[in-house]
């Protein structure tokens, strides 16, 4: 049998459920790897095919108790939403201690719903992430989707209104349908759009309807999952929409004593010589975000790397730091920002 045919059979035995023909099949392209002396690939098909991946599977058995396919735009066709899984843990998450207090309680109200309910409460379930780009808010949902091994489910609103008018509000039903349907973590990421749009007197009335529409559903909720809405437009956002959340989670920029921590965690995975000063570049990064930092780590360690400097140093760092600035600049001075980062 050729390579070709054999991973078309491998193929055909998925399609058709056929579990033994599948194991045959895999174990004899596991014993070709072998013939041809490829151990520590055979090594590591034989692990694939065999072991059980204990959290993957998890995720897995809860995914599929949900029966409902994929929700589709009915025009286009495309998905309405990804299921993702994570595998992330709080402590790579740098944040105010308001606000990763506030998680704690997310994740503790979630753990201990049996004793809550018999007490006729419920966990917070509709929560509003809020703050400036790159602060940590779609990081959250990945980190919470970890911690409680629930898979994420995505939801990029733009990609539900874009569609056209007149299915938006089907689009959403079938959202809120295919959630009802199971326990998830749930982000409807970029959520500002229904902001901006809600009050725009150019804006077709359909859409009026749609974030109606999408409020109600929100109020009448009552599956189990937890629905993060996330913005960087919060100050856009009307009163009527505040009011559907449990909870509000503000992403405030890191102050300086954050930004030590993130610079610290940033660089961790590279040896660093004496001249790294993590106070100077706590002091010099003021209005950085979280994500423009790691960016800054990345590209310090990058050209440390590839120039073969034996060590992380400090010139390394304040170079990258002034090619993000540069960057930056340029970017605020074609996009008409107004305000200096640094
Ligand atoms: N508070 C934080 N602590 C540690 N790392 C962070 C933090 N915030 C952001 N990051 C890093 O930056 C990346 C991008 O952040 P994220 O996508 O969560 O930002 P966001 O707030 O959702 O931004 P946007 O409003 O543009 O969607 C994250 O994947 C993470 O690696
Ligand atoms: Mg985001």
């Amino acid at each position: 049998m050729t390579i070709n045919d054999l991973i078309k059979q491998l193929i055909y035995s998925f399609n058709n459920n056929d579990k033994e023909s599948f194991i045959n099949f895999a174990r004899e392209y596991i014993e070709r790897e072998k013939r041809m002396k490829h151990n520590q690939a055979a090594k590591e098909l034989e692990k694939a095919l065999f072991d059980k991946q204990p959290q993957d599977n998890l995720f897995a058995e809860r995914r599929f108790k949900n029966s409902l396919p994929i929700p589709r735009d009915c025009e286009k066709g495309f998905p309405l939403l990804e299921i993702k899984n994570y595998n992330e843990n709080m402590e790579n998450l740098i944040l105010n201690i308001k606000a990763k207090e506030k998680l704690e309680q997310i994740i503790r109200e979630f753990k201990d719903n049996d004793i809550l309910s018999t007490y006729n409460l419920s966990y917070k379930k509709k929560i509003l992430l809020c703050g400036k780009p790159g602060t940590g808010k779609t990081f959250t949902a990945h980190i919470i989707s970890s911690i409680l091994q629930l898979p994420l489910i995505y939801i990029r609103f733009d990609s539900i209104i874009s569609s056209y008018l007149g299915e938006t509000a089907a689009n959403l039903r079938k959202v809120f349908e295919f959630i009802e349907n199971g326990t998830w973590i749930v982000l409807f990421d970029e959520f500002d759009i229904i902001g901006k749009n809600r009050d725009d007197i150019h804006e077709h009335g359909e859409i009026k309807r749609v974030v109606n529409n999408f409020l109600q559903m929100l109020d009448n909720f009552n599956g189990l999952s937890i629905i993060f809405a996330a913005t960087n437009h919060q100050n856009i956002l009307d009163p009527a929409i505040w009011r559907r959340f449990d909870d509000v989670i503000f992403y405030e920029l890191p102050d300086e004593n954050t930004r030590y921590k993130l610079f610290e965690k940033y660089i961790k995975q590279i040896k660093r010589d004496k001249t790294i000063d993590l106070n100077e570049l706590a002091q010099k990064s003021d209005k950085l975000s979280p994500s423009d930092i790691k960016m800054i780590c990345e590209e310090a360690m990058k050209i440390s790397i590839i120039y073969s400097h034996n060590c992380l140093s400090m010139s390394d760092i304040s170079l990258a730091l002034n090619k993000f600035i540069e960057r930056e600049q340029i970017k605020d001075k074609y996009s008409g920002a107004n305000y200096e980062r640094i």
